[in-house]
Protein backbone atom coordinates (compact mmCIF):
# COMPACT_ATOMS: atom_id res chain seq x y z
CA UNK A 1 0.00 0.00 0.00
CA UNK A 2 1.17 3.61 -0.66
CA UNK A 3 -0.33 6.65 -1.03
CA UNK A 4 0.03 8.18 -4.21
CA UNK A 5 -1.13 11.59 -5.28
CA UNK A 6 -3.73 11.46 -2.84
CA UNK A 7 -5.25 8.38 -3.69
CA UNK A 8 -4.41 4.86 -2.19
CA UNK A 9 -2.66 2.33 -4.58
CA UNK A 10 -2.25 -1.28 -3.99
CA UNK A 11 -0.57 -3.74 -6.45
CA UNK A 12 -2.64 -7.21 -6.91
CA UNK A 13 -0.49 -9.81 -8.87
CA UNK A 14 -0.43 -7.47 -11.79
CA UNK A 15 -3.36 -5.17 -11.21
CA UNK A 16 -3.63 -1.69 -9.78
CA UNK A 17 -6.28 -0.51 -7.35
CA UNK A 18 -6.54 3.30 -7.39
CA UNK A 19 -9.00 5.12 -5.18
CA UNK A 20 -9.49 7.88 -7.83
CA UNK A 21 -12.35 9.71 -5.78
CA UNK A 22 -14.32 9.31 -2.76
CA UNK A 23 -16.92 6.54 -4.19
CA UNK A 24 -14.68 5.16 -7.16
CA UNK A 25 -11.56 3.17 -7.36
CA UNK A 26 -9.96 2.73 -11.33
CA UNK A 27 -8.34 -0.32 -11.35
CA UNK A 28 -5.59 -1.03 -14.50
CA UNK A 29 -4.33 -4.67 -15.32
CA UNK A 30 -0.54 -5.33 -16.66
CA UNK A 31 0.92 -8.20 -18.14
CA UNK A 32 4.36 -7.54 -16.23
CA UNK A 33 5.42 -6.41 -12.86
CA UNK A 34 2.88 -3.03 -14.03
CA UNK A 35 5.43 -1.64 -17.00
CA UNK A 36 2.92 -3.20 -20.32
CA UNK A 37 -0.96 -2.53 -19.93
CA UNK A 38 -2.63 -5.64 -20.70
CA UNK A 39 -6.27 -4.06 -20.84
CA UNK A 40 -7.81 -0.26 -20.56
CA UNK A 41 -8.59 0.47 -16.76
CA UNK A 42 -11.97 -0.28 -15.37
CA UNK A 43 -13.70 1.60 -12.78
CA UNK A 44 -15.83 -0.02 -9.88
CA UNK A 45 -17.36 1.84 -7.52
CA UNK A 46 -17.91 1.38 -3.70
CA UNK A 47 -20.28 -0.54 -2.58
CA UNK A 48 -21.16 -2.61 -5.04
CA UNK A 49 -20.38 -5.96 -6.31
CA UNK A 50 -18.23 -6.25 -9.21
CA UNK A 51 -15.78 -8.08 -11.20
CA UNK A 52 -12.50 -8.24 -9.48
CA UNK A 53 -9.54 -9.99 -10.50
CA UNK A 54 -9.09 -13.21 -11.54
CA UNK A 55 -12.37 -15.43 -9.98
CA UNK A 56 -12.72 -12.83 -7.71
CA UNK A 57 -15.88 -10.50 -7.12
CA UNK A 58 -15.45 -8.22 -4.63
CA UNK A 59 -17.44 -5.34 -2.92
CA UNK A 60 -15.47 -2.39 -1.46
CA UNK A 61 -15.50 0.62 0.49
CA UNK A 62 -13.36 3.05 2.33
CA UNK A 63 -12.71 3.30 5.72
CA UNK A 64 -11.20 6.44 7.10
CA UNK A 65 -8.20 6.24 9.24
CA UNK A 66 -7.81 9.24 11.34
CA UNK A 67 -7.33 10.48 14.85
CA UNK A 68 -10.42 12.05 14.56
CA UNK A 69 -12.59 9.17 13.50
CA UNK A 70 -14.87 8.10 15.88
CA UNK A 71 -16.89 4.94 15.52
CA UNK A 72 -17.18 1.21 14.07
CA UNK A 73 -16.34 2.65 10.70
CA UNK A 74 -13.25 3.77 11.62
CA UNK A 75 -9.94 2.11 10.28
CA UNK A 76 -7.67 0.06 12.52
CA UNK A 77 -4.83 -0.59 10.21
CA UNK A 78 -1.33 0.36 11.89
CA UNK A 79 0.88 1.67 9.15
CA UNK A 80 4.12 2.93 8.95
CA UNK A 81 5.63 6.15 7.12
CA UNK A 82 9.16 6.25 5.60
CA UNK A 83 9.35 10.46 4.82
CA UNK A 84 12.49 11.63 3.25
CA UNK A 85 13.47 15.22 3.71
CA UNK A 86 15.78 17.10 1.47
CA UNK A 87 17.74 18.10 4.60
CA UNK A 88 19.81 16.11 6.89
CA UNK A 89 18.62 15.11 10.53
CA UNK A 90 14.91 15.20 8.92
CA UNK A 91 14.33 19.40 9.33
CA UNK A 92 11.83 20.72 7.04
CA UNK A 93 8.86 19.58 5.48
CA UNK A 94 9.02 15.95 4.29
CA UNK A 95 9.61 15.90 0.41
CA UNK A 96 8.10 12.25 -0.40
CA UNK A 97 6.19 9.58 1.86
CA UNK A 98 5.53 6.29 1.53
CA UNK A 99 3.24 4.60 3.50
CA UNK A 100 3.03 0.71 4.39
CA UNK A 101 0.97 -1.20 6.35
CA UNK A 102 2.89 -3.27 9.16
CA UNK A 103 0.45 -6.40 10.21
CA UNK A 104 3.08 -8.30 8.47
CA UNK A 105 0.78 -7.68 4.51
CA UNK A 106 2.88 -9.69 1.84
CA UNK A 107 3.29 -6.74 -0.61
CA UNK A 108 4.71 -7.19 -3.56
CA UNK A 109 8.25 -5.41 -4.05
CA UNK A 110 10.39 -4.83 -7.23
CA UNK A 111 12.37 -8.17 -6.99
CA UNK A 112 10.06 -10.60 -5.56
CA UNK A 113 7.89 -9.62 -2.35
CA UNK A 114 8.01 -8.04 1.15
CA UNK A 115 6.08 -7.28 4.59
CA UNK A 116 6.39 -5.18 7.42
CA UNK A 117 5.60 -5.20 10.95
CA UNK A 118 6.52 -3.62 14.13
CA UNK A 119 6.58 -4.56 18.18
CA UNK A 120 4.08 -4.44 20.63
CA UNK A 121 6.09 -1.10 22.02
CA UNK A 122 6.11 0.65 18.62
CA UNK A 123 9.91 0.28 18.62
CA UNK A 124 11.45 -1.18 16.02
CA UNK A 125 9.53 -1.74 12.44
CA UNK A 126 11.16 -4.97 10.67
CA UNK A 127 10.82 -5.17 6.69
CA UNK A 128 11.53 -8.74 5.23
CA UNK A 129 12.62 -8.63 1.62
CA UNK A 130 11.74 -12.27 -0.36
CA UNK A 131 13.97 -12.20 -2.97
CA UNK A 132 12.28 -13.59 -6.37
CA UNK A 133 9.74 -14.95 -4.01
CA UNK A 134 6.03 -14.32 -4.87
CA UNK A 135 4.11 -15.13 -1.60
CA UNK A 136 6.76 -13.79 0.99
CA UNK A 137 8.48 -17.21 1.41
CA UNK A 138 11.52 -18.67 0.61
CA UNK A 139 15.05 -18.77 1.59
CA UNK A 140 16.52 -15.85 0.05
CA UNK A 141 15.58 -13.25 2.33
CA UNK A 142 16.70 -10.06 4.07
CA UNK A 143 15.83 -8.69 6.70
CA UNK A 144 16.11 -4.61 8.21
CA UNK A 145 15.04 -3.35 11.45
CA UNK A 146 14.23 0.75 11.60
CA UNK A 147 14.45 2.15 15.03
CA UNK A 148 10.69 3.92 14.94
CA UNK A 149 11.32 7.96 14.92
CA UNK A 150 14.99 7.41 14.59
CA UNK A 151 16.39 9.91 11.86
CA UNK A 152 18.64 7.82 9.35
CA UNK A 153 21.14 10.14 7.39
CA UNK A 154 21.22 9.16 3.94
CA UNK A 155 23.11 11.05 1.28
CA UNK A 156 25.53 13.71 2.31
CA UNK A 157 25.73 15.78 -0.77
CA UNK A 158 22.24 15.53 -2.36
CA UNK A 159 18.77 14.54 -1.69
CA UNK A 160 17.30 12.98 0.15
CA UNK A 161 19.89 13.37 2.90
CA UNK A 162 17.58 12.03 5.85
CA UNK A 163 14.77 10.20 6.47
CA UNK A 164 12.57 8.64 9.51
CA UNK A 165 10.12 5.89 9.96
CA UNK A 166 7.05 6.40 12.07
CA UNK A 167 4.27 4.48 12.94
CA UNK A 168 0.47 5.04 13.24
CA UNK A 169 -1.52 2.94 15.08
CA UNK A 170 -5.22 2.66 16.61
CA UNK A 171 -4.74 2.92 20.44
CA UNK A 172 -7.74 1.02 21.91
CA UNK A 173 -6.87 2.04 25.39
CA UNK A 174 -6.77 5.70 24.41
CA UNK A 175 -11.11 7.21 24.53
CA UNK A 176 -11.03 10.82 23.05
CA UNK A 177 -7.93 10.24 21.10
CA UNK A 178 -8.07 6.76 19.76
CA UNK A 179 -5.26 7.40 17.08
CA UNK A 180 -1.45 7.55 18.38
CA UNK A 181 1.60 8.63 16.04
CA UNK A 182 4.60 7.55 17.67
CA UNK A 183 5.46 11.54 16.49
CA UNK A 184 4.16 14.74 15.41
CA UNK A 185 2.74 14.63 11.49
CA UNK A 186 -0.68 12.72 11.60
CA UNK A 187 -1.98 13.09 8.25
CA UNK A 188 -5.76 11.96 7.08
CA UNK A 189 -6.34 9.24 4.73
CA UNK A 190 -8.78 7.16 3.56
CA UNK A 191 -7.82 3.37 3.76
CA UNK A 192 -9.15 0.82 1.10
CA UNK A 193 -10.07 -3.07 2.88
CA UNK A 194 -8.88 -5.67 0.02
CA UNK A 195 -9.80 -8.86 0.05
CA UNK A 196 -7.19 -11.08 -0.40
CA UNK A 197 -3.03 -11.18 0.29
CA UNK A 198 -2.37 -7.19 -0.33
CA UNK A 199 0.63 -6.92 -2.82
CA UNK A 200 2.28 -3.39 -2.52
CA UNK A 201 4.03 -1.40 -4.88
CA UNK A 202 7.10 0.07 -3.12
CA UNK A 203 9.96 1.63 -4.40
CA UNK A 204 11.46 3.01 -1.61
CA UNK A 205 14.70 1.30 -2.01
CA UNK A 206 15.76 2.99 -5.25
CA UNK A 207 17.14 5.74 -3.22
C1 LIG B 1 16.74 -10.47 -7.91
O1 LIG B 1 17.38 -11.05 -6.78
C2 LIG B 1 18.15 -12.20 -7.11
C3 LIG B 1 18.67 -12.79 -5.81
O2 LIG B 1 19.42 -11.87 -5.08
C4 LIG B 1 19.28 -11.78 -8.07
O3 LIG B 1 20.03 -12.92 -8.43
C5 LIG B 1 18.68 -11.14 -9.31
O4 LIG B 1 19.72 -10.64 -10.13
C6 LIG B 1 17.75 -9.99 -8.93
N1 LIG B 1 17.08 -9.50 -10.11
C7 LIG B 1 16.95 -8.21 -10.37
C8 LIG B 1 16.22 -7.84 -11.58
O5 LIG B 1 17.42 -7.35 -9.62
C1 LIG C 1 14.76 -3.14 18.45
O1 LIG C 1 15.87 -3.44 17.64
C2 LIG C 1 17.10 -3.40 18.31
C3 LIG C 1 18.21 -3.57 17.28
O2 LIG C 1 18.04 -4.73 16.53
C4 LIG C 1 17.11 -4.50 19.38
O3 LIG C 1 18.31 -4.49 20.07
C5 LIG C 1 15.95 -4.28 20.32
O4 LIG C 1 15.89 -5.35 21.25
C6 LIG C 1 14.65 -4.18 19.56
N1 LIG C 1 13.57 -3.83 20.50
C7 LIG C 1 12.36 -4.40 20.47
C8 LIG C 1 11.41 -3.93 21.51
O5 LIG C 1 12.05 -5.26 19.66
Amino acid sequence: MRLVRGGFLWLLAASLLRLSNGDTYDIQDYTDACHTIFSPKRTLESGKCERFIGGYWAEITNRLRSSTCVGQDCSRLAVTKQRFYSESECVGLPYEVFTYPVQNECMRASNGTQAFRVDPTTTNVTQVDYLVNDRCGGDLTRQYIMSVGYCYELYPDRAPRSFRWEVERYDATAISDAWRPSSLGLVQAAGVAAPLALLGSPRAREF
